[in-house]
């Protein structure tokens, strides 16, 4: 019998789906993306007409818009974010919990007529290459025509994904910005509302999210399909979903490493993506295949293969300059979104910490007039950019292979101004998974100043979708596949003097470290055993061009016993929190570590 077909897909339960959600949101109507330009093009005029978006200056930014959200609403919300499984314990302490049939009662009542007055987008989306075996296919239902045009350009989207999906399987990603309209009510420039709820139904792999159309609480194929739901996925079927940029290194003997590096949020990871070697460091290049987030299944080749999921980034904007990123400022010179910067007085856009001095005025993120001395930030913090990765200069040549990239190092790291090197090297898998998941970064406590470690593990702590007890279970796994395992490695660009300054100079120079991992995975390079883990010697990194002496080499890499002591204790409180669900391994591993420090000099010198 032939399939009731909408003209645009057969799939039965894609189609009985939107129909369902319309029925209960009621919008006035609903529209398929097919993901063309002309649509794009056409979704930002009528923005640009409502006043949702603001053209910028086509002769400086061709292509490019402002958008300027509520002020409630700039940020990802975890304090509203729920995985809702039947039993709190599978959430684990990691997630907040409410059982899923309370839940689906609270989202019924909010989701009932809340698309009055709008348009319900339909967009179909492939995280990942179109048709590899490494991606997976979504559908979003969005009353936001800004969401419609973002997943344009962050995931592959449209008619081909349709065409993909076929009568397949799609993980059901519902949003919507909660702010129905009523006959001949005017709309707000950012509606949204004031209760938010980003909500995740493991046992039906199913994402319903309320009241907010910023980021990645509106955008649900990035934090909500690619991590938390595709933990959730790479557990049961032995893959990984990881909060990992992906790199590719190739050296001037035209050996290719590609690495895959998680960090917390704040800790420059777009930067890294797109890192372009120092001056004096000639022969090596850098090339990006993903900044946030890496799908990682194992091949056929006996490795571990990664693809971006996403199309595009969705990067913080405030700190970016030609110092810090400068691909990224060719990058966004056109067809970029930007949300929350500020605008200046020739149609261009203006960041704190972008190149040279503030003008003399401004509108602010909140569309307020600005100068350099009233007190306020002209760019919201958390002001970003969206744009394709076509756009970027470094893009690896491999970024849409269907195959992936076989990847030979995972890296981790965090924000830590003592203790932690610059670089040291797991001594096998299990270590490495525990120095993964005892990663942390520094959040400053108010009160006494003091720097305290909020651990992160993997960076996943916000983004793993179930008990991160069993994610660490699921890690040591795959010691017993048979496959080639990555070195891990952790690094920590961000350690002080006395004097409180950083020591290390980053950005382009963290590829000095990168060159060491790489050369390690080719056994091209030798190491010893620190106290932590194996350590490159002053003379393992190339120091050419850059002036650092092994005095300052000992400054970020010496470990004094007591600092390695109070680390190894106050891994405690991460590893209790998760009681009696912990792997063995990984008190072992704490249990190692602090008998080690206990026999270790006062002070482990790295240069003697
Ligand atoms: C992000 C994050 O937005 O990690 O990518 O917070
Ligand atoms: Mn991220």
């Amino acid at each position: 019998m032939a399939q009731a077909s909408n003209g645009k897909t057969t799939n039965q339960k894609l189609i009985a789906w939107v129909e369902e959600v319309a029925a209960l949101t009621k919008p006035d109507d609903i529209y398929w993306c097919d993901g063309s330009q002309e649509e794009y093009d056409r979704l930002c005029g009528e923005m640009v007409e409502s006043g949702m978006m603001i053209p910028l200056n086509q002769e400086l930014r061709p292509g490019c818009f402002l958008a300027r959200s509520d002020p409630n609403d700039v940020a990802r919300v975890e304090n509203r974010t729920f995985v809702c499984w039947d039993d709190p314990e599978d959430a684990g302490p990691n997630n907040n919990w409410i059982a899923p049939d309370e839940m689906r009662e609270t989202m019924n009542g909010l989701f009932d007529g809340c698309m009055r007055g709008r348009t319900m987008y339909v967009v179909p989306f492939s995280m990942g290459p179109m048709g590899s075996h490494i991606a997976h296919i979504g559908v979003q239902l969005s009353d936001s025509p800004y969401v419609a045009a973002s997943m344009k350009i962050m995931t592959r989207m449209g008619q081909a994904a349709l065409d993909v999906l076929g009568d397949g399987d799609f993980v059901p990603c519902l949003h919507s910005v909660g702010a129905p309209l009523e006959p001949g009510q005017e709309d707000v420039v950012w509606p949204c509302n004031e209760t938010k709820y980003i909500v995740h139904y493991p046992q039906d792999r199913s994402i319903w999210s309320y009241g907010s159309g910023y980021g990645g609480n509106a955008l649900l194929g990035k934090k909500c399909f690619s991590l938390r739901i595709a933990s959730i996925m790479a557990k049961e079927e032995g893959w990984l979903a990881e909060h990992m940029l992906i790199l590719g290194l190739t050296s001037p003997k035209g050996e290719k490493t590609y690495i895959a590096a998680a960090f917390p949020s704040a800790c420059g990871k777009t930067n890294l993506a797109m890192l372009i070697p120092p001056e004096g460091y000639e022969g090596w290049t850098v090339s990006t295949v993903g900044d946030d987030i890496a799908w990682i299944k194992p091949g056929d080749d006996g490795k571990l293969h990664a693809i971006n999921p996403e199309a595009g980034y969705f990067g913080v904007v405030p700190g970016t300059s030609t110092k810090t990123n400068p691909n990224a400022m060719k990058m966004i010179t056109r067809d970029t979104i930007f949300t929350n910067v500020a605008l200046t007085d020739d149609g261009d856009v203006w960041w704190e910490g972008k190149d040279g001095d503030a003008p003399d005025h401004l509108i602010d993120w909140q569309g307020n007039d600005w100068t350099p001395d009233c007190g306020r930030l002209a760019a919201h913090a958390n002001a970003r950019f969206t744009v394709a990765a076509i756009n970027c200069p470094s893009l690896d040549p491999a970024w849409d292979d269907p195959a992936g990239v076989p990847i030979d190092a995972f890296v981790f790291g965090g924000r830590l101004s003592s203790t932690f090197p610059l670089v040291y090297e797991a001594k096998d898998w299990e270590h490495g998974v525990y120095m993964a998941a005892t990663m942390g970064s520094e959040a400053t406590a108010a009160a006494d100043n003091q720097a305290a470690i909020r651990r992160d593990p993997m960076a996943m702590l916000p983004f793993c979708g179930y008990n991160m007890a069993d994610y660490f279970t699921h890690w040591l796994g795959f010691a017993d596949k048979n496959i080639q395992l990555p070195k891990i490695f952790r690094v920590n660009w961000f350690r002080k003097d006395d004097a409180g300054k950083f020591i290390w100079p980053g950005f382009g120079e963290n590829m000095r470290v990168l060159e060491w991992v790489c050369e390690r995975v080719q056994g091209n390079v030798d190491s010893v055993e620190g106290p932590l883990g194996n350590m490159p010697r002053y003379q393992d990194l190339n120091w050419s061009g850059l002036e650092f002496s092994s005095d300052d080499f000992g400054g970020i890499m010496d470990l004094a016993r007591e600092d390695g002591s109070n680390e190894a204790n106050s891994q405690k409180e991460l590893f209790d929190s998760f009681a009696g669900r912990l792997p063995d391994e990984m008190e072992a591993q704490r249990q190692a570590l602090l008998s080690d420090m206990e026999s270790a000099p006062e002070v482990w010198r790295a240069a003697s």
